[in-house]
């Protein structure tokens, strides 16, 4: 084995451990939703291989100038079948592995709306939960949220703080009165657009306990800035006595 094949058996060796590194390195700490932690753990896993990737050429790119700068008659380098193999190859692995790690987190229920439908369809077309669900029907309008708790009669118009239980699966019906909104809750990991004449389902379960801010992020008119609210994920115990309470308060 020469230099060449080293070099390229050295890099399709490095890439691959990369990846490796990248599938099963999960980073600490405890996620916001579940929708948060396929977003992250995603994020962390390109970013494992890509920073690697990009301080090598870079430094290969630095050295190149530096230990060059004075050749006054560069040379082209010749064909170099092993070289063009192993470059190759080392691409279609990273290729191969930012494509399957995306596709398992947009494939995801978690990350993708997992319906849309036309109102007109709704009460025909129910959509069945799971019996420990949560479904919260949110309405964009200009320039306000309205907040629906499905089945608990509880509702609530220009809604600045939102209760969701932590560790149940919540569904989120998304959608508009008037022109296009958008629910964005980075902290948890949620964007969908509330489309007027539309339901668009999307899905995940709050894990960790705290405060989140919702934002309209859809540009919508003079109010936009105004369409904000507080999501608190709480405990059962206090999301059941903030219900109760919303109630006596209609
Ligand atoms: Cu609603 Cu911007």
């Amino acid at each position: 084995m020469d230099r060449a094949d080293a070099l390229v058996a050295g890099g399709i060796a490095a890439v691959g451990t990369l990846v490796a590194l990248a599938v099963h390195w999960v980073p600490s700490g405890r996620f916001a939703s579940t929708t948060h932690a396929q977003i992250q753990t995603l994020h962390w896993r390109l970013l494992v291989v890509a920073v690697p990737i990009a301080v090598f050429v870079e430094a290969v790119l630095l050295y190149t100038v530096v230990r060059f700068r004075h050749t006054r008659d560069p040379k082209p380098t010749p064909e170099n079948r092993r070289l063009e193999i192993g470059w190759t190859v080392a691409t279609a692995i990273v290729l191969v592995f930012v494509g399957v790690v995306s596709y398992q987190a947009l494939a995801s229920p978690d990350v993708t709306a997992i319906h849309h439908h036309d109102q007109a369809d709704h009460g025909a077309g129910q959509h069945a939960l799971p019996a420990e669900a949560l479904e919260v029907r949110i309405t964009g309008q200009q320039w306000y949220w309205t907040v629906e708790y499905v089945g608990e009669n509880v509702s609530i118009r220009h809604a600045q703080t939102i209760y969701l239980p932590v560790d149940r699966p919540i569904y989120l019906t998304v959608t508009s009165n008037d022109v296009i909104h958008s629910v964005h809750v980075p902290g948890l990991g949620l964007k969908q657009d509330a489309i007027p004449g539309q339901e668009s389902v999307i899905r995940t379960e709050p894990t960790r306990l705290g405060e989140y801010r919702l934002y309209c992020a859809e540009y919508c008119g003079v109010g936009h800035s105004e369409m904000r609210a507080t999501i608190v994920v709480a405990s059962g115990d206090d999301y059941r006595q903030w219900l109760a309470s919303e109630r006596a308060g209609d």
